[in-house]
């Protein structure tokens, strides 16, 4: 988010545009807490995790009062234009502020989960799977070391990018995604053919959105059915959330921030900046938030293939 935040400051300071940061998301703007940002300001931030303008879930910004607290805070502060990093909700508000107070809007598409559709990727996706990338490569050691049965719970929400990725990225023997249709029955059976072609050491990756039952819930059916396996659960957590970006969000973020500034000067609103395929576009919130993202079906392929 610091990278992100850092260029759209930077690109208004390129086209001599003054250029605010609200902190804590939308409870700052209903509160006026504001900074000045100039393209000096934002300097040494880039590699900082989390962000320095701060973030909140706001409740009083859904509510139709709470948006116009909010407006009236633009007015008085001479505001012409929203940029707005985040995820669906942070999208829905401002299409919402947008559609009531005229307010130009650009979003930035910045969560972990990378659920957002019109961008092959979001911000802190790649950090936060190389974040889980290491981990696992830990765990692994003990799984390694004591033959035992790993399964790793990762972020996501609703979505399997990042337990899919990580699947790939670490040799995990199996993941268990949202999006794809599986049953604790198939998962035995991947162990035993696990047990077959004498694999030692088994990660299973399950994504925190998994519909077949929870990792404890999972680990419970597994040691019913293998009463031999040594059932180990890994809950990640926030740690997916941390940590100073890796080089392909730093560069995501600077072509995003340009693309939002740029946009918003071409008269662009209520659209998200992307990227896809090496191209920048802008996608309605509308379609961003509700089309729905598919998995790549290669990268399910990929990740049965080389778990055999
Ligand atoms: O949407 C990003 C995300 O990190 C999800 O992956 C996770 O389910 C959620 O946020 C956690 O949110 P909180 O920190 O509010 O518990």
């Amino acid at each position: 988010m610091n990278a992100a935040i850092r260029a759209v400051a930077r690109t208004a300071s390129y086209h001599d545009l003054k250029v605010s940061g609200y902190y804590r998301g939308y409870d700052g703007l209903m509160d006026g807490d504001s900074v000045g940002m100039t393209a000096r300001s934002v300097k040494n931030t880039l590699a900082m995790g989390g962000t320095w303008l701060k973030s909140a879930r706001s409740e009083a910004f859904r509510t139709v009062q709470g948006r116009a607290i909010a407006a009236k805070t633009l007015e008085s502060d001479g505001v012409d234009a929203l940029v707005v990093i985040g995820g669906d909700g942070s999208f829905r508000g401002a299409q919402a502020l947008s559609e009531e107070h005229g307010i130009p809007v650009i979003g930035i598409p910045g969560t972990i989960d990378n659920d957002l559709y019109g961008t092959d990727h979001s911000i802190g996706f790649d950090t936060a799977v190389n974040t889980v990338m290491h981990a696992v490569d830990k765990i692994r050691d003990t799984a390694n070391s004591h033959n035992r049965f790993f399964l790793v719970e990762v972020m996501g929400r609703d979505s399997g990018f990042i337990a899919l990725s990580a699947a790939i990225a670490t040799g995990g023997m199996d993941a268990i995604l949202p999006e794809v249709e599986y049953s604790v029955d198939e998962l035995f059976e991947t162990v035993r053919q696990g047990a077959k072609h004498k694999k030692t050491s088994n990660i299973v990756i399950v994504a925190e959105g998994s519909t077949i039952g929870s990792p404890a819930e999972l680990a419970q059916a597994l040691v019913t059915e293998f009463p031999e396996l040594d059932v180990k659960v890994s809950t990640l957590g926030h740690m997916q959330r941390g940590g100073s970006p890796s080089h392909l969000d730093r560069i995501l973020a600077g072509r995003l921030g340009v693309g939002a500034v740029d946009g918003l000067l071409q008269g662009k609103n209520q659209v998200m900046v992307g990227l896809q395929q090496g191209q920048l576009n802008y996608v309605p919130f509308d379609k961003a938030c509700s089309q729905g993202k598919d998995l790549n079906l290669d990268l399910l392929r990929v990740a049965d293939i080389l778990s055999i």
